[in-house]
């Protein structure tokens, strides 16, 4: 007898109500902050918030997982169905109280009869080492599995006898998680949420084995116990902030506790779009295997080739209708794929998961650790270049500061016991400062090459902070000029803020980077434009500033705000909404994006100002917290110069005169 709790969280009314727990999670940071406007999790621009001011829907979701699961000793069965979040629950959790194996007639073949869900035990798929080894009885909330599944293109084809027509109690079939908010990834050079780039909401269909299927494949399903396929659902999946911090933390926990490696991963990527390369890369650690799309997935095999009509690997379905003739697909054995271990395609199994990881999401690894993990892999495999970036050879331009940074000067003791790892390149004397140059239509830095000379004109005329006597500076684009970033490009960016100390961005995905950095020792310049810092504060320090502190600080986070409108130029796509070169239609009229999507001039002495703050605050992380305590942390640049203080000043001129904060002049 089977004691066991099978429980299948059927999410999508949850999901659905998206918007009012966005509210909810709103209101508190409005209250906190004074926001003059809200800002809702529709907008995404490189992070998620799960780590930040989610976390109380996190706990909760904890809670109840747990609770669940710790009721599993009295075999209760339920299955949460909620078809549009508007409509009561269904119940059908009565007609599975029956566990004794067999109830549900293990005797019926595929189609109108339809297999048992509980014909083995969930525990273990299949002792045959080369097959995935994974306890879904202790999958997590909100991930579910489905039995006897053949995949079609976009549809899932259940064999499940309880969703048959052919059972009096057929319960309905559970609805698939939608990707409720996505960006296109248009060919742009930048996010499309400011054109209303939104995509409509996208899943994957479900439906019954039929009278009428479109391949032999389907029409005499095999079912296999050892391909286990996890598809992936996600908000935002083209925005490789949002993926690193939804899937990739859930993806590590859920490698860590459930699965192996020997898990199918297919992302639910909408309307037919394929994978990008960073989705490759950032769950190359988490399976053997290639990962796919779900649409891959139901890819026909070769019944859509040349295969077929030659019949080389491809066995004719014997058992095929007289009448069946061979053009509707009369091929059933399909080649190998890269994603299953089995000589033949599979198309259908015994059991497939699905997760929907959101913001609601709970648990997950830090992203700090997850970093490290992907990161690692990366090296392991020998995938990371050497990084594209030249600073001066410090060692043989100085060979005072390479002395130093193996003998004991007395500065160095100071720093030496924080910070000292002999195979980190990038040494302690000279510091290494990235700057992110954005290409596209908004978010630019226009005068990179007058900072960079200004870095050159401070070295030469003699820096110091911390334990660094010599400053250089570079930029590196993290993105080809259309802003798509290939597999190469993605590795290159890794090596590249590897070989660096300071990243400097502006607001956007390009922070993401920053989790590759190496840890403890380098620091996260954000730049935000004109009030995108201070009146809309509570968007940018909900993510990155947040999530950093969240891992320890390991990587040092610093918001630089930009509130000289003398800095600060209008985004392109404002500019041509504003010179009607765009239609008001196509493009989303907020300010909050306005602001964020500004470019920037900076002023090269407050900037270097900062760089020379945030050196003196790197390697020492009591020291850091010590100033983020004092609210001398970040910094505002204002017409005057520069001054220091804590994030989310929502109005500036208020604080100045209620603070009076001294501001360094230029
Ligand atoms: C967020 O997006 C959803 C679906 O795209 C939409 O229904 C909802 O109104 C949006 N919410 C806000 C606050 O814009
Ligand atoms: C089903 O989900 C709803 C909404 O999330 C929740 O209120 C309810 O308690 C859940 N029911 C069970 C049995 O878990
Ligand atoms: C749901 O099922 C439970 C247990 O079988 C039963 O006690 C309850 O009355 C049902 N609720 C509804 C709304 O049908
Ligand atoms: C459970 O199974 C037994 C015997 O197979 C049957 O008599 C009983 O009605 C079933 N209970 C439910 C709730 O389906
Ligand atoms: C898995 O499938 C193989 C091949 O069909 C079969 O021999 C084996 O018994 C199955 N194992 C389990 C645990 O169902
Ligand atoms: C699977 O997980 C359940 C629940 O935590 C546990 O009771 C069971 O022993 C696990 N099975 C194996 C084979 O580890
Ligand atoms: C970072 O420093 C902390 C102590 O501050 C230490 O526990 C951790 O292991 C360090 N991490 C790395 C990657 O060096
Ligand atoms: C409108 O603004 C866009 C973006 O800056 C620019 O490319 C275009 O030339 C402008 N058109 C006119 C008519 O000024
Ligand atoms: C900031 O506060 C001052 C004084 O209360 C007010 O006059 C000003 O409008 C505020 N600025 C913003 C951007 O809210």
């Amino acid at each position: 007898m089977l004691d066991r709790v099978l429980v299948l969280y059927v999410l999508l009314g949850w999901f659905a109500h998206l918007p009012h727990l966005t509210i909810a999670r709103d209101v508190s940071w409005w209250q906190r902050t004074d926001a003059t406007k809200r800002v809702d999790t529709n907008k995404s621009d490189g992070y998620s918030d799960r780590d930040g001011a989610a976390s109380h829907s996190t706990d909760t979701v904890n809670a109840e997982g747990s609770n669940s699961r710790s009721g599993s000793s009295d075999s209760k069965l339920y299955i949460n169905i909620s078809t549009s979040g508007n409509k009561a629950n269904s119940n059908i959790s009565s007609d599975f109280s029956n566990k004794t194996k067999g109830h549900y007639n293990t005797k019926k073949g595929p189609l109108f009869g339809g297999y048992d869900p509980y014909i083995w035990d969930d525990d273990w798929s299949n002792l045959d080492p080369q097959c995935p080894r994974a306890n879904l009885t202790q999958l997590p909330r909100p991930c579910f599995t489905l039995h006897w599944i053949c995949v079609h293109q976009e549809t899932l084809v259940t064999h499940d006898w309880r969703y048959s027509y052919a059972n009096p109690r057929r319960d309905p079939l559970p609805d698939m998680p939608w990707v409720e908010n996505w960006n296109f990834p248009a060919a742009v050079g930048t996010n499309t949420d400011a054109l209303r780039g939104r995509g409509a909401r996208y899943r994957l269909h479900m439906r019954s084995a039929s009278a009428h299927e479109p391949t032999a494949a389907l029409r005499n399903p095999v079912f296999t116990n050892c391909t286990l396929p996890l598809i992936i659902v996600a908000d935002f999946p083209y925005n490789m902030g949002e993926f690193f911090a939804k899937v990739l933390t859930a993806l590590d926990q859920l490698s860590s506790t459930v699965l192996d490696e020997k898990v199918t991963l297919a992302l639910n990527t909408p309307m037919g779009l394929d994978l990008a390369p960073f989705h490759s890369l950032l769950m190359m650690s988490y399976s053997r295997y290639t990962p796919i799309t779900a649409v891959e997935l139901g890819s026909r095999g070769c019944s859509d080739t040349q295969l077929s009509s030659t019949g080389r690997n491809c066995e004719p379905a014997a058992d095929e209708d007289d009448d069946s003739d061979s053009s509707r697909g009369g091929c059933r054995v399909h080649r190998a794929v890269p994603w299953s271990v089995e000589a033949a395609q599979p198309h259908c199994f015994q059991r497939v998961i699905m997760c929907k990881w959101d913001l609601q999401t709970g648990g997950g690894t830090p992203l700090a650790a997850v970093a490290r993990r992907v990161v690692s892999a990366f090296i392991r495999e020998g995938m990371v270049p050497a990084s594209p970036i030249e600073y001066p050879d410090s060692s043989s331009s100085s060979s005072s500061s390479s002395r130093k940074a193996n003998s004991g000067s007395s500065k160095d003791k100071d720093w030496g016991k924080l910070y000292l790892d002999p195979d980190d390149p990038r040494g302690s004397s000279m510091l290494r400062v990235l700057i992110e140059s954005r290409q596209g239509p908004v978010r630019n830095i226009k005068n990179l090459d007058a900072l960079l000379d200004a870095c050159k004109a401070m070295n030469r005329r003699g820096f110091t902070a911390g334990s660094f006597d010599q400053l250089a500076c570079a930029a590196t684009s993290f993105s080809q000029p259309d802003g798509s970033v290939d597999k190469n490009r993605f590795l290159t960016n890794v090596a590249a803020v590897r070989s660096a100390h300071v990243l400097v961005v502006l607001h956007g995905a390009g922070a993401t980077n920053s989790w590759f950095m190496r840890q403890n020792s380098s620091a996260l310049v954000e730049l935000r434009p004109c009030q995108f810092g201070t009146r809309f504060a509570p968007w940018p320090d909900k993510y990155m500033p947040k999530q950093h502190e969240k891992n320890d600080d390991v990587i040092r986070f610093f918001a630089l705000n930009i509130e000289d409108q003398a800095q600060c130029l209008k985004g392109d796509i404002e500019t041509a909404l504003r010179n009607h070169t765009y239609r008001r239609d196509s493009v989303g009229w907020d300010a909050s994006y306005f602001a964020r999507d500004q470019h920037l001039v900076l002023e090269p002495g407050p900037f270097l100002a900062f760089i020379r703050h945030v050196a003196g605050l790197l390697f020492d992380v009591q020291k850091y917290r010590g100033a983020r305590d004092a609210d001398r942390l970040h910094g505002y640049v204002v017409p005057e110069g520069l001054m220091y203080g804590p994030l989310s000043i929502t109005n500036l001129s208020e604080y100045r005169a209620a603070f009076r904060p001294n501001i360094i002049g230029f």
